[in-house]
């Protein structure tokens, strides 16, 4: 990295949070994601010489450590939008704690995580919507993004050059997910999807986009159980995950009130009802996928109304 160990920066320190995210919800393709309450964290801290990346958790042994991670990518993007040299030393140590590559939003955690360190450190000279369309560019999904950062229900669509955004108050949720350990790259399960869909196609999943917004407003899991349905991504995503098909319904037949696919996969997300056990719906469907031997892991989390922020 260039210029001098602490360059225009006011401070040589920033620690920053940020969540997973659930995106589409089914229907919402591409334009609804909701945060959920599991947490990465990365410390920047400037000085020394050169860039030393440590990472603990999920990504360890498998991320990279050097300036291809993509935490200091952003990091080191947001210098160049600011006309800023980058440090020319700086240590990132980054705590993983969502599952990679899983549709749980890690990479547009790692992005909003390395945005928001340098917008920290630069005396914050970007405003929340250009912090959102600097980590958006670098990951590449707007959803994902605008949900980390905002935090809770967050409705995206592009307007030109511009990202317009609106978070939506929930009450908290209780979810189930299965997290396949099948490799399944994002970029390449969307360059599988049709590139024009019908008319009939496009009002099923209109509708239903805005009732799955009212239903999550309202904690109303009858409503976003007959509406959480999609005919635009779904089911050529789930062709890959072996036994994802069979894990929906048993989610449903566990007591699930609605089963999503997260984000582009391969993690199933299932919304969890008052009464019913989260921790049986997660093995439900996890038991589903192993019948179809595919490993899965299980989470139960809550829904969580945060967003992104720096803590110290
Ligand atoms: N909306 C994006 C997609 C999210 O479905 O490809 C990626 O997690």
């Amino acid at each position: 990295m260039e210029g001098g160990v602490t360059g225009s920066c006011v401070r040589d320190t920033v620690t920053v949070r940020v969540p997973a995210t659930t995106a589409n919800l089914g229907p919402g393709f591409d334009c609804l994601a909701l945060t959920l309450d599991l947490w990465n964290q990365a410390t920047f801290t400037l000085g020394g010489s050169g860039l030393e990346i440590s990472v603990a958790g999920e990504g360890a042994g498998r991320l990279a450590r050097d300036r291809s991670n993509m935490v200091a990518q952003a990091l080191a993007r947001f210098f160049v939008a600011h006309g800023e040299p980058a440090p020319s030393g700086l240590r990132i140590d980054c705590q993983v704690a969502v599952p990679l590559s899983s549709g749980l939003g890690s990479s547009a955690s790692a992005a909003l995580a390395g945005i928001l360190a340098a917008n920290t450190l630069l005396g914050e000279p970007a405003d929340r919507d250009e912090v959102l369309r600097l980590a958006a560019e670098v990951e590449g999904h707007p959803d994902n993004v605008a949900a980390a950062l905002f935090g809770g229900l967050v409705m995206v669509v592009r307007n030109g050059d511009r990202l317009l955004t609106r978070r939506v108050e929930i009450p908290p949720l209780s979810v189930a997910l299965a997290v396949p350990e099948l490799d399944v790259s994002t970029s390449a399960l969307r360059a599988e999807l049709p590139g024009t869909v019908s008319r009939a196609d496009a009002v099923f999943n209109l509708g239903r986009t805005a009732l799955v917004v009212q239903a999550l407003q309202d904690g109303d899991l009858e409503l976003l159980g007959l509406v959480m349905e999609d005919k635009l991504h779904q089911s050529h995503r789930l062709a890959h995950i072996p036994g994802g098909a069979e894990a929906m319904a048993a989610a449903r037949a566990a007591g699930a009130a609605a089963v999503a696919l997260s984000g582009s996969g391969p993690s199933l997300i299932a919304f969890v009802p008052a009464g019913t056990s989260a921790a049986d719906v997660a093995a439900a469907m996890t038991a589903a996928l192993g019948e179809a031997g595919v490993p899965a892991r299980q989470l139960v989390l809550a829904t969580t109304a945060e967003g992104a922020r720096v803590t110290a």
